[in-house]
């Protein structure tokens, strides 16, 4: 048996640096062997989901006396300086319909439930028992060997293979390209596309796409693009179409095609109602086929091509419908940095807290191809990694030159209003890139 009761509590010990009568008391549990906490700066389970989470990730509601997390509701960033931080989730309650802070803010205000009455706070304690036991130090009698596939076979296996093999990372397979059917890939944007016009429709009833599109991506596509009025326009992956209508507004002859038909529907309905002219074709990049070649001014395709099967192709088709010396202005996930298996590096490895995310874990960099991918509540769709070379040297043999490359960062002021923008580390890394190729011959 292994006894760490000796080692202090990772975020008592940060607290003591700012609060020097704050106790400290021990670390009696781990979940990956690198940070020990104490009972209160553990996980809780959340009523609602029934899931245990980091401290940090749930609120304790007064009225209704419970605890719930950041995945059953929804955080908001608040900055707000305390401790070693400049925010707090803060949470709209859908018992009480009041508003609630994540537990190290409740701490930090007296209001945590283990402050509020010893009652309460014995029986959270006796609650996460349960769960901590499968991931304290004693738990694993030491040379006791489990094998990746048993592990696997525990619920909530994640914990108890990173107790028994240290910070271990698993890398989805990709699979190559050539074994994937574009049949498939297009089924699986079918599928997502109603939930993913709920989301954004909910999400930017104002039509200007998500977050990432309005604070980060836009603002340089469209410093890129410049004046429209009077070209011709292809959107290429227009999805829902909000890229198009911008398009247009601002004076451009637009077309917009997606092969999802659901996308293409929806586009269409709106311009019914619009009547900004613009055209929808349900059509796969990789055969451009209603459009004869040299037809466009101008292509742009916004957080496309990591969705795109065939993407030498598909530049291939784009290159013949633009007029020679247009441009090809595209926006893409980085090929670096938001890669399907990069993912920032945590201590501990639970938190939901900016300042404990260290870095970006890089690896398998030259591995291309794609593998399924789930959003959020958005059904899994196919996503394809590959490296700045490839789509260089693809962009290359479709006769484009790349003109300029952005890796777009929102400003501080952007940041600053913009608080939740802070938990994605937009600031720290790019997870972007625009390229703007120009037509070669
Ligand atoms: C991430 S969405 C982006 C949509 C839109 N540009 C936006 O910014 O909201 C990617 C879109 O590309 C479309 N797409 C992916 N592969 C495609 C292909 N090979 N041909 C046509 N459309 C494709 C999908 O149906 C989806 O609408
Ligand atoms: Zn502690
Ligand atoms: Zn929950
Ligand atoms: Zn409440």
């Amino acid at each position: 048996m292994v006894s760490h009761s000796r080692s202090p509590c990772f975020y008592c010990e940060m607290i003591r640096k700012y609060e020097t009568n704050y106790p400290a008391r021990p670390g009696e549990f781990s979940v990956d062997d690198t940070v020990y906490r104490c009972a209160i700066h553990s996980q809780f389970q959340c009523s609602v989901c029934k899931k245990f989470h980091h401290f940090s990730w749930l609120y304790w509601c007064p009225n209704e006396k419970r605890l719930i997390c950041g995945n059953c509701t929804s955080p908001v960033l608040l900055p707000l300086s305390f401790w070693n931080t400049t925010y707090t989730y803060s949470f709209h309650c859908r018992s009480c319909n009041d508003v609630h802070y994540d537990l190290f803010y409740s701490e930090f205000q007296g209001k945590h439930p283990w402050q509020l009455d010893k009652e309460t706070y014995t029986q959270l304690i006796e609650g996460i028992k349960v769960n901590q036991l499968k991931w304290s130090p004693a738990a694993f009698r030491e040379g006791e060997k489990i094998t990746l596939e048993e592990a696997l076979t525990i619920p909530n296996a994640v914990l108890p293979i990173r107790k028994k093999l240290g910070s271990v990372r698993f890398h989805s397979p990709l699979l190559s390209q050539s074994n994937i059917a574009q049949s498939e890939v297009r089924a699986q944007w079918e599928q997502t596309s109603k939930r993913w016009l709920d989301i954004v429709n909910n999400t930017s009833p104002e039509d200007k796409g998500d977050i990432n599109r309005q604070l980060i991506i836009d603002p340089a596509m469209w410093k890129l693009i410049g004046e429209v009025q009077g070209l011709t326009v292809l959107d290429a992956g227009c999805g829902n179409g909000y890229f198009c209508r911008c398009l247009a507004s601002k004076g451009a002859q637009v077309t917009g095609v997606d092969y999802s038909e659901t996308f293409i529907q929806f586009c269409i309905d709106k311009e019914v109602d619009q009547q900004l002219g613009i055209n929808y074709h349900c059509l796969s990049l990789e055969s451009l086929s209603d459009f004869y070649d040299h037809q466009f001014d101008l292509i742009v395709s916004n957080i496309v091509f990591v969705d795109v099967l065939d993407y030498k192709q598909a530049f291939k088709e784009i290159s013949r419908v633009l007029k020679p010396s247009g441009r090809f202005i595209m926006s893409n996930l980085h090929p670096a940095f938001a890669r399907i298996n990069n993912s920032f590096y945590r201590l501990p490895f639970d938190t939901p807290r900016n300042e404990e995310r260290h870095y970006v874990m890089v690896d398998r960099y030259f591995d291309s191809g794609g593998t399924l991918v789930s959003w959020g509540s958005i059904s899994p769709i196919w996503q394809f990694d590959r490296t700045l070379s490839e789509y260089s040297t693809a962009l290359k043999e479709a006769g484009f030159l790349i003109r300029e490359i952005v890796e777009p960062k929102p400003d501080n002021e952007t940041i600053q209003n913009n608080p939740r923008l802070l938990a994605f580390d937009t600031d720290r890394i790019p997870f972007f890139i625009i390229y703007e190729c120009v037509k070669s011959r």
